[in-house]
């Protein structure tokens, strides 16, 4: 808890389950924009980072605010751990750019757009099988869960039937602390036995070994596909073993949970703003534009972490050399100093300098255009067909300090 707050609590992941508490990151940007929040054993601690500005600062300046010692939820890591564990976001410059290089163009706006038809296809199919009845339904089971799976299904060239196993494992790696997706709860069970692995989740070797066979086979026959990059980058030594077990499972589960998330998180905000979706359904040129606010909106990765490689002042705070610094997207992109009513969902929103996928840095997110351009296509090919959209029960959410997470949304929709 934060002494000077009394009730703030951002690192329990209860804090969250009901939805992502802004009243207190708006207190906390107003109040205590750079605060030391203390946490439960083991943990030390960490200095809360809510404003947009000082996001921006932190992630600009990796050589003061390094990720080598942790970037991914708020674990404390030791030097083995973060040995074994570590992928390009937990890597700072210049080896953070060999790793880059690997697959970012893969991942570049022309690298991703020669896709454009392909999604436009396959969320098409996913639509037409789950619009068909016209009972209430799971649109995170039956919609927003399908096309990023398949997405990657094929930039893995793996086989589509493969797709609700790596759904699974994703599950059960990103959501670590919710009963209900892993049984390897980190905060409730022991998961000493898996310090080692990505999230502490068991399913992590069930993984690699699929990461294993995935480049047996590329051995054998060559593919023109992301996992080749990086058999390659192995075969010239670029990616030692470890190496390539963690930059499969990073690209796995970056790219399929947070964009189901944003998907997810896009049709709530438009069913409780039916004037917005009539505006995207009259104007649907709109729809590119409005993406960025569902992104802004839904905002599915709730922070990254740095820490400081000598002391430092922010804020008028002074940071020590090892202090872990929590920068918080969430608030950032409810920053009332970059938007104008932050708290108003508005689709026509521009500028829309949203940090969803980080401020920019050596970091900023890979798939940035891979998830805008399916958010974009979903969502073009589903309002149209929309006659009415309406919730038939409660949304539930994931239980994370990390992501914000939509896990259960049950709809009634009819179609044109
Ligand atoms: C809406 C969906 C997504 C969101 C909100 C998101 C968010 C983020 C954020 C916040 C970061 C860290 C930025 C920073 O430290 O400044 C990141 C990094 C990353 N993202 Fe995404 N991401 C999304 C989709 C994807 C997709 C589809 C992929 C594709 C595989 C992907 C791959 C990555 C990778 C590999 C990194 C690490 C980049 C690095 O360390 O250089 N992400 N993402």
């Amino acid at each position: 808890m934060v002494d000077a707050l009394g009730t703030i609590d951002l690192a329990d992941p209860d804090s969250y389950v009901d939805g992502v508490p802004f009243a207190w990151f708006e207190r906390l940007r107003h109040e205590h924009p750079v605060v030391w929040h203390p946490e439960p054993e083991p943990n030390a601690g960490f200095w809360a980072v809510t404003r947009y500005d000082d996001l921006t600062a932190v992630h600009m300046d990796w050589e003061t605010f390094s990720s080598e010692i942790g970037a991914v939820g708020l674990e404390e890591l030791d030097d083995e751990q973060l040995g074994i564990r570590k992928s390009m976001l937990e890597t700072d410059p210049p080896r953070h750019t060999e790793l880059r290089r690997i697959c970012s163009k893969r991942f570049s706006a022309r690298g991703v757009g020669v896709y454009e038809d392909w999604i436009r296809e396959v969320a098409r199919a996913v639509l037409d099988r789950a619009l068909e009845p016209n009972e209430p339904f799971d649109f995170v089971a039956e919609i927003s869960r399908e096309l990023p799976i398949r997405f990657l299904c094929s930039i893995f060239t793996v086989p589509q039937k493969d797709a609700p196993q790596l759904i699974s494992w994703g599950d059960k790696m990103i959501a670590n602390q919710d009963p209900d997706l892993s049984a390897a709860v980190v905060d409730r069970v022991d998961t000493e036995a898996y310090r080692n692995f990505p999230f502490r989740s068991p399913v992590a070797s069930d993984v690699f070994a699929y990461a294993d066979r995935q480049r047996d086979q590329r051995l054998e026959e060559p593919a023109d596909d992301v996992i080749q990059a990086l058999v390659v980058a192995q075969s010239e030594g670029i990616l030692d073993e470890r190496a390539y077990h963690n930059y499969f499972a990073l690209l796995m589960i970056a790219g399929n949970e947070t964009t189901r998330h944003t998907i997810s998180a896009g049709m709530l905000a438009l069913m409780e703003h039916p004037e917005q979706l009539a505006l995207l359904q009259a104007e649907p040129e709109r729809i590119a534009t409005a993406v960025e606010e569902i992104l802004r909106w839904a905002s599915p990765v709730m922070h990254f972490r740095r820490t400081a490689t000598r002391d430092t002042e922010l804020r008028g705070q002074t940071i020590s050399a090892g202090d872990k610094v929590v920068t918080w997207y969430v608030s950032a992109n409810r920053d009332e100093e970059i938007f104008p009513e932050p708290g108003r969902f508005d689709v026509t929103r521009s500028p829309n300098d949203h940090v969803t996928f980080g401020p920019g840095g050596p970091h900023f997110c890979l798939g940035a255009h891979l998830a805008r351009l399916e958010t974009k296509i979903l969502f073009e090919e589903l309002l149209p067909r929309l006659a009415s959209v309406e919730p038939a029960g409660p949304v539930e959410r994931i239980r994370s300090n990390f992501v914000n997470g939509i896990k259960r949304m049950p709809v009634r929709l009819r179609t044109h």
